[in-house]
């Protein structure tokens, strides 16, 4: 099992990637008045069929029909539904996917949130063409890192330099 929100968000967003997605967004909320917490990833990739979009939510689809299909999906689906949440996933061929998972944040399995900052920082700055919008809520605050806004504001300095790097990195320990 992979035992951190963040791995998950890795994932499901590699899959985004590799769907062509140019635009993504990730946003992870904990509702203030109840346990749940949402993470909901929508992209803008190839997407799929009805079909396909729900053999790749089977983990055993791989071993009936032959074929590869890997277990990112499943693996989230699983967490969900056994930390007392739900999964669901919308996909329509040429517009994008959108994933949404929650859970009962208070449920004794829930993995931990892990490396939300360097997973941030590591998809904005390694995947300079991609549009990311990242929202994190809480009782107390929300984040808000709106990549395309920041690369208009560096007019012209690319995303992934150095420089901008550790400014990106110093304002997530700042905020996020
Ligand atoms: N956002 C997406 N857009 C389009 N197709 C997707 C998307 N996410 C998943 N898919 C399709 O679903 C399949 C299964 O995804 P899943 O993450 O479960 O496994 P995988 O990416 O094939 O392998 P891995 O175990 O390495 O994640 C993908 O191979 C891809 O064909
Ligand atoms: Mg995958």
């Amino acid at each position: 099992m992979m035992d951190e929100i963040a791995s998950h968000i890795m994932d499901i967003v590699a899959n985004s990637l590799t769907a062509r997605a140019k635009n993504i967004s990730v946003v992870i909320e904990k509702c203030v008045d109840g346990p749940l917490l949402i993470l909901d990833i929508k992209d803008d990739g190839v997407g799929m069929d009805n079909e396909m979009a729900m053999k790749v939510q089977d983990p055993f689809f791989s071993t009936k029909t032959g074929r590869k299909v890997g277990l990112g999906i499943p693996l989230l689906k699983g967490t969900a539904e056994t930390t007392g949440g739900a999964f669901s996933l919308a996909s329509e061929p040429g517009r994008g996917t959108q994933i949404r998972a929650t859970f009962d944040a208070g449920h004794p399995d829930l993995p931990p949130l892990g490396n939300l900052k360097d997973t941030i920082l590591v998809l904005a700055v390694g995947n300079p063409e991609v549009n990311f919008l990242f929202r994190y809520k809480n009782s107390v605050k929300e984040f808000i890192l709106d990549t395309a806004e920041v690369k208009d504001l560096l007019g012209g300095v690319p995303i992934n330099h150095p420089e901008v790097i550790s400014f990106l990195s110093k304002y997530l320990d700042e905020h996020l």
